[in-house]
This record gives C-alpha cells, sequence and structure tokens, in this order.
C-alpha cells in the first residue's frame, strides 16, 4: 500500500493564490459580464523590457547555430550572470559576495522552500507572522511542525507582527536555530533599518542560528538609508543566505529566473557540533536536484544589468510604485490605515473585519481582487493586502469601484 507523508495533511487544504484563484473563478463562472481587476497576487503587468527581449532573441538565435548552442549549462549558473550580479548587486552597494557565492535558480519561492531540506528534524525555526506562505508550509512538509490550532502551527515560534512594532519584529528572548526574515516584507511592505537587520545579525551570530533573508522586493527601496541586502550589516556573511528574483525586479515571473547567496563562511553544525560548509552542502543539493535555468534566460536576466536594461527597469518600477502611492493614498483618504507602498509594491491595508469577508465584498461589489490578510497569518487578520502591479488605468478604475462600494457599505 503506497502510504502518504501524513504532514501533507496538517496543511491548509489549497495555497493561498489558488483559494484565491477558486474563488475568483467562482466568480466570473457566475458573472461572466463583470470585467474584474486584480490587484491580489503580486504578478507584474508589463513586458519585459527591449533590452531584456533583444539579448533574449539574440540567444535564441545562438542556441539554433552548431556554433553557439549550448546542452547542459554549469550547475550554479553561467559565470557571465552571476559575475553581474555580484557586482551591480552587492559589490557596488558596497556588500561583500562574490560570483562563486552566487547560486542561480528559476525563482526565489522555489529557493525559499528548498533551503530548509538542509537542516535537521529536530531545529527550531522562527517565522514572522504575518508571512510569506511558502516558508511555514514548507516546513510543515518537512515533519517540523504539530498541528494546526488557531491558524497557527504546533512548535514553530512565531513572531507577532502589528502596527505597534511596524510589522518589524525584534529577536525574541528565547533560542532558535532557523529564522525567516523578508524585507522589504512581503505582504506588509515594511522595511528595516541597518540597526533593525544588525539586531538580528547579532541575535544569530550569538545562537549559532541562521537568517534566510528574502530581499526579492528589493528593488522598489527608494529610501536611501534601508539596506538592499543584509550583507551590507557587518558580520552577516557568517549567518545569512539572502534570496534575490528577477521576477518583480525585471517582470520575470513567466520568464522564471532567480538566485540563491550562500557566503562561505555561513557553517551548519552536526550532532558533534562540528562544522560544515553550507555553501558546499546547498551546492550538492543543487547539482543534484536542479539542472540550471535556461541559456536564453540567463542571458535576458544579465541585460537587466546593462546601462539600457538598467535605466528601462527603473522607469517599470517606479511606474508600479507611482500605482503605490495612489493606492496609498486613496485608502488613507478613505479612512484605512496603511503600511508599505513607498519602499514596496504591497500596500498592507487595516480593513477592521474579517479579511475574507473584505476580500468578497471587494470581489462581488467592486469586481476587484485583493490578498486577505488571514491568508499570511493569524496577526494578517483584520487587514488586506493590495498589490500595485498592473496598469494605471486599472488601478484607477479599482481606486473608483472601491471608493463607491465603501462608501455605499
Ligand atoms: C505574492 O503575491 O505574494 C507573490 O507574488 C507570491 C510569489 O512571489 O510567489
Amino acid at each position: 500500500m503506497i502510504k502518504i507523508n501524513e504532514n501533507y495533511l496538517k496543511l491548509a487544504s489549497s495555497y493561498l493564490f489558488a483559494e484565491i484563484g477558486r474563488r475568483v473563478s467562482e466568480f466570473t463562472k457566475q458573472n461572466p459580464d463583470k470585467e474584474i481587476i486584480r490587484l491580489g497576487i503580486g504578478d507584474v503587468t508589463r513586458p519585459l523590457v527591449p533590452a531584456c527581449i533583444e539579448a533574449f532573441q539574440k540567444a535564441v538565435d545562438e542556441m539554433g547555430q552548431a556554433s553557439g548552442f549550448k546542452g547542459y549549462g554549469p550547475d550554479q549558473g553561467y559565470p557571465f550572470l552571476r559575475d553581474a550580479i555580484a557586482k551591480n548587486d552587492f559589490q557596488d552597494r558596497g556588500a561583500n559576495v562574490n560570483a562563486d557565492e552566487i547560486f542561480i535558480s528559476d525563482g526565489a519561492k522555489c529557493d525559499t522552500a528548498n533551503f530548509q531540506e538542509l537542516f535537521s528534524q529536530e531545529i527550531t525555526v522562527a517565522v514572522p507572522d504575518p508571512v510569506y506562505p511558502v516558508y511555514v508550509d514548507t516546513n510543515v512538509m518537512a515533519g517540523r511542525t504539530g498541528a494546526a490550532v488557531d491558524g497557527r502551527y504546533e512548535g514553530l515560534i512565531y513572531l507577532d507582527g502589528n502596527t505597534a512594532n511596524g510589522f518589524v519584529q525584534n529577536p525574541p528572548e528565547t533560542h532558535v536555530d532557523l529564522i525567516y526574515l523578508c524585507f522589504p516584507n512581503n505582504p506588509t511592505g515594511a522595511t528595516a533599518t541597518k540597526e533593525q537587520l544588525k539586531a538580528w545579525v547579532d541575535y544569530a551570530r550569538k545562537e549559532k542560528a541562521l537568517i534566510l533573508f528574502d530581499a526579492a522586493y528589493e528593488a522598489f527601496i527608494s529610501d536611501p538609508s534601508i539596506p538592499h541586502s543584509i550583507y551590507e550589516i557587518e558580520g552577516a556573511r557568517d549567518v545569512a543566505v539572502e534570496f534575490r528574483s528577477f521576477s518583480k525586479t525585471a517582470g520575470f515571473t513567466g520568464t522564471r529566473c532567480a538566485f540563491t547567496v550562500v557566503p562561505k563562511e555561513c557553517n551548519v553544525y552536526d550532532t558533534n557540533g562540528k562544522a560544515h560548509s553550507l555553501h558546499a552542502i546547498w551546492s550538492r543539493r543543487h547539482s543534484t536536484k536542479f539542472n540550471g535555468v535556461s541559456y536564453p534566460v540567463q542571458r535576458a536576466a544579465e541585460a537587466a544589468y546593462s546601462s539600457n536594461g538598467k535605466a528601462q527597469i527603473r522607469e517599470s518600477i517606479d511606474y508600479y510604485m507611482a500605482n503605490a502611492k495612489l493606492i496609498k493614498e486613496k485608502m488613507t483618504s478613505l479612512g484605512y490605515s496603511c503600511t508599505g507602498g513607498v519602499n514596496a509594491p504591497y500596500i498592507w491595508i487595516e480593513c477592521k473585519s474579517d479579511s475574507w469577508k473584505f476580500f468578497d465584498m471587494l470581489l462581488n461589489k467592486a469586481g476587484v481582487v485583493c490578498t486577505p490578510g488571514a491568508g499570511f497569518g493569524r496577526c494578517g487578520e483584520g487587514f488586506i493586502r493590495i498589490s500595485a502591479f498592473n496598469s494605471i488605468e486599472n488601478v484607477k478604475k479599482a481606486l473608483e469601484r472601491i471608493t463607491h462600494c465603501l462608501n455605499q457599505d
């Protein structure tokens, strides 16, 4: 008899964005003539920029010629892309990251999901609440938790985010081994200062813990005092892994390219306390379970760092951030308190009611899709997230409809 991994039975029946998709399809089926505006999942809507498209097409042409054809690429990714990342994303910002510490992959979702595989079942895991559900669900799948009780899994340490701490949690008083942090934050759009990140790095060093730092939204930071990388913090190379993505930055959600930085100084310990290189172990896993991102996609990603690519991508990010400003201003003027939307493409709005009910109300009455805060954890209840990823015309239309619908209520 084929037996199930029973940890899967502990999970909520569907992944947050799958449940939203289900409710939206149901609504569309019932109301085929109603136009829906999607400000739910953070999926980009603008086309790939010309610099990336040119490089993409050129690489496709190379693949069609005997002289330019490429089979399997290098395990960690092509040096041309890893060099461009190390220089532009880190060294130029004063962060010490070398190209050989970068692993190219097809998504930060997969990397943040997979990384926990390297650790023992017994470790203590801390997650912020609200949180990107992938960090939690993958630890549940791996068997590091008990059952869900009142929306929280037994065995995980939840770090409460709220308006009082601005959704930036301090390190806990107790010991934990693995910590997930995401800044600029998904879902709240909050950012952490250098001092706040330093407190986490110091904690991890003291506890021999590891920080998994998700920086998928760093390109949306406009405040020059906010760090883009954990490696801008002294001591972080010993205790932090960083995840980045071209998805939101360069519009690669459908193209797929991301990377993970594992510094050579990071260690993980066996039961005798002997240190092992985390870089070597992730490298072993990556080469065993992953066969790389296609050559044309890596060339397209490299072009994001050309001077044209940088300028074109900046324009796209500014476009989305203008949407974010409109959303934040409108929701504030309607009397809702908002976090995010300044250094992040998400606006986290206190709706002061059941978040799934608020979601259903906006869907049914305004035809607008948002994300209910409860989907990100218990502390997300009473909030919704609105994403700035859409055309300005759709954002304006959605805000008019939301205003009308809330004024009726
Ligand atoms: C989100 O909307 O939270 C993100 O798009 C999900 C993701 O990046 O996987």
